[in-house]
């Protein structure tokens, strides 16, 4: 009897839901028809809004007419109930009344600053990048918001290159992961929710391999090396649910990728089967003509649009020419359409049809502002992304009965400089950013007193603070400081040729060191930075990034061990900018040195180690972790077999502590070089002082897989190194083989 019932139910269900999915591509058809070529070119235009520029602004447009006319589909930097409303109000006077998408950067939070992304990267905890993503989103959408430009996902082994900050680091397989949470993070439940943010991985492709990390250079690699290592993380971002693409400024061995119809069309809407839209980076269609790729703002609208960038970022290359350019027959009629269906198919499952202003609510804007959860997380995710780079004498933690601590350092006050790059300066915000010095106050009792003294400048040449600052060192027990770059020192168009500490900050700490005191430095930075007497010297050093709104509670946390750090760097810190790029992942070479008294081989410099400062994937804990040897399940595996890789993990120290336990592999021979190491997972696993634990890793042949010179994404029989550590450099090894 219940068969029947199950049957129709599920026909019902279907036919439905069908009809719902039809009913979405039917409404997008019902709407194309009736456009004009001057409106279809209009949703492919983006305007920036005028209260804030995130690029080079080009002359005043009548933009509020234009609104009315239906000549504009989206606009950027506009941000807010009431402002997004008044403007949706004016896209509705249009004929056709096709509502407006608003897009922001909302790349690390929007009114809760979180750390920035190359710190959350750091501390490989997927659910809290996810769970940063989300909050992000939830402030955002209540403030007008539809669309943020995040995730960036491009690999960067170049901490010369500003917008690392803005990334995940170095390696794909971490990188594609963390591209993953951060889309789902940013979807929530997924569209038709009013917290549901379209997210926009970006900027495609490889533009974090210019050329000597200089922003906007050329990129210059082999297709092989593209697929390899820079186009995964935007794969996952599309299998994750990424509604949208940003295009890049960079030329791509000779063809900017904004008229790049081998990214946008062959790999994205064509082998990744890419449903979203693609969205040009500010001004980039019109910057084609600097490429020397196109004469003219028309032809480089010609260009773009059959390369596949379905809407013009602030370059009104498209609004101006695409009209006539169908008429002449240079873009056909059918890529404008696909195009603007594309996003038309974005605005119905936003609901914005149904509801132009369902994101512009000032009480659910209200209702995100100063959230205690949203703060109590991002100081969470912030202590999660502190790497303790090194700690000798166990000179961290500090009890929190230190009888005199001396802070001293340019950021040990510091605010807004906590934000870091691609945040919003919120009009006299400073009250709410926690600044070392409130973070420390709140720990410890009346009978701690606490010196300060800024000692210098972030980026000068006086030393007349020294005076002062060794003053107070001399009279503590302990000496916090708290050195590194300012927030505008990293970030977009920020490439540096030196990555030393700025000013005369490591000066500084040379004179607090010889004061013969205890010292702790903690590093503000956006990107890997060289300090190497530091380094040498200091005994203990924490990597503090720009850790948000909370980021003196966070530090605060660790410095007197309510919090363990846990993290572990997503990218290698070089000894010099000579070394760079360097990277954990590298092939072999045909001389390779295995210590920096091997001269003639793997092409070392004769007047600087093979090594990193510090190698990726390194951090350290208050406790000590021991890794037992590795036992494999079997030395020998089919390609339709598993592979059991067993270690055991023990807790040796004197701290509760979570570990980040690393598995690399290494394919020994291929029909192309394999890296010396390859990561292909990780676990996160909290010990009790004392504590064992068995940690288990299960390997398949996918895990395997690699591109060969032909792109085929294959797996190879063979003899394979497996690597279990707490870093990169750090590692137990042991062998099997891959047979057919
Ligand atoms: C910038 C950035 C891009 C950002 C866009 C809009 O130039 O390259 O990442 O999303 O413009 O602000």
């Amino acid at each position: 009897m219940k068969r029947p019932i199950l049957t129709i139910a599920i026909v019902a269900t279907t036919f439905f839901s069908q009809a719902q999915k039809k009913t979405i591509d039917q409404r997008v058809d019902s709407v194309l028809k009736l456009m004009t070529l001057e409106e279809k070119a209009g949703q492919m235009n983006q305007y920036n809004g005028p209260w804030a520029a995130t690029g080079p602004l080009t002359n005043d447009d009548k933009l509020i007419d234009q609104i009315k006319e239906g000549k504009v589909g989206s606009m950027l930097n506009t941000t807010g109930a009431v402002r997004t409303r008044d403007l949706q109000q004016l896209a509705l006077q249009s004929r056709l009344k096709i509502p407006l998408l608003f897009g922001q950067d909302v790349v690390h939070g929007y009114r809760t600053i979180f750390p920035i992304p190359l710190a959350e990267a750091a501390s490989w905890n997927l659910e809290a990048m996810e769970r940063s993503a989300r909050i992000a989103a939830i402030e955002a959408s209540a403030a007008g918001v539809h669309w943020t430009f995040a995730p960036m996902v491009d690999i960067s082994r170049d901490p010369r290159w500003g917008r690392v900050m803005e990334g995940a680091g170095e390696d794909p397989f971490l990188g594609s992961l963390i591209a993953k949470a951060r889309v789902k993070g940013f979807l929530g439940k997924g569209f038709g929710n009013t917290d549901a943010v379209m997210a926009c991985a970006k900027h495609f492709a490889a533009y974090g391999a210019a050329i000597g990390g200089r922003d906007y250079n050329s990129v210059d690699m082999s297709l092989r090396q593209l697929w390899e290592t820079y186009l995964p993380p935007f794969k996952a971002a599309a299998e994750a649910g990424a509604a949208t693409f940003m295009n890049s400024f960079n030329d791509l061995n000779g063809i900017p990728a904004t008229g790049n119809g081998y990214l946008q069309r062959e790999i994205l809407k064509g082998k990744w089967n890419f449903k979203g839209f693609v969205v040009s980076d500010w001004g980039s269609v019109g910057e084609m003509i600097n490429h020397g790729f196109v004469k003219d703002n028309k032809e480089a609208a010609m260009s773009a649009a059959n390369a596949g960038s379905d809407m013009d970022m602030e370059s009104r290359a498209y609004i101006q020419n695409l009209p006539q350019l169908v008429k002449e027959g240079k873009v056909k009629l059918t890529v404008v359409d696909d195009a603007v269906r594309r996003i038309l198919k974005k605005k119905f499952e936003m609901g914005l049809f149904d509801d132009p202003f369902k994101y512009s609510s000032e009480e659910r804007e209200k209702q995100q502002w100063n959230n205690a959860d949203h703060l109590k997380a991002e100081r969470d995710m912030a202590k999660k992304s502190i790497v303790l780079l090194k700690n000798d004498r166990q000179t961290l933690p500090i009890s929190k009965q230190t009888k005199t601590i001396a802070l001293i350092g340019p950021f040990i006050k510091a605010k807004s400089d906590n934000l870091g790059f691609w945040s919003y300066d919120w009009p006299d915000d400073s009250a709410r950013i926690v600044s070392v010095w409130d973070g420390v106050k709140s720990k410890v009792g009346t009978d701690t007193k606490m010196l300060y003294a800024k000692g210098c400048n972030i980026n000068d040449t006086s030393t007349a603070g020294f005076a002062e600052a060794i003053e107070m060192a001399k009279q503590a027990d302990v000496i916090v400081m708290n050195v590194g770059e300012a927030r505008d020192m990293s970030g977009e168009a920020k490439s540096k040729s030196s990555i030393r500490l700025p000013g005369v900050q490591e000066d500084l700490i040379k004179a607090m060191q010889a004061t013969g005191k205890p010292v702790v430095v903690m590093i503000n930075a956006g990107r890997p930075l060289i300090f190497n007497w530091v380094a040498d010297n200091v005994p203990a050093i924490l990597y503090t990034w720009w850790l948000g709104t909370e980021a003196g509670n966070a530090i605060a946390d660790v410095l007197f061990g309510d919090y363990n750090p846990s993290a572990k760097l997503p990218m290698t810190f070089p000894l010099t900018e000579g070394q760079i790029p360097i990277y954990y992942n590298y092939y072999n070479t045909g001389r390779p040195a295995t210590s920096d008294s091997d001269r003639f081989y793997r092409s070392a410099y004769i007047d600087l180690s093979l090594y990193p400062k510090y190698a990726f994937g390194h951090g350290l804990s208050y406790t000590s972790f021991s890794y037992s040897d590795i036992t494999l399940s079997n030395s020998t595996i089919k390609s339709t077999e598993k592979l059991i890789a067993k270690m055991t993990l023990t807790n040796a120290g004197n701290f509760d502590g979570e570990e980040t336990v690393q598995l690399y592999i290494r394919d020994l021979f291929g029909s192309v070089v394999r890296p010396v190491k390859e990561l292909k997972g990780f676990q996160k696993v909290f010990l009790k002082k004392g504590e064992s634990k068995e940690v288990m890793f299960t390997l398949t042949v996918d895990d395997l897989r690699f591109y060969n010179d032909k792109l085929q994404y294959i797996y190879e029989p063979g003899d394979f190194k497996l690597f279990i550590g707490g870093s990169s450099d750090k590692t137990k090894e042991a062998d099997f083989k891959l047979v057919k």
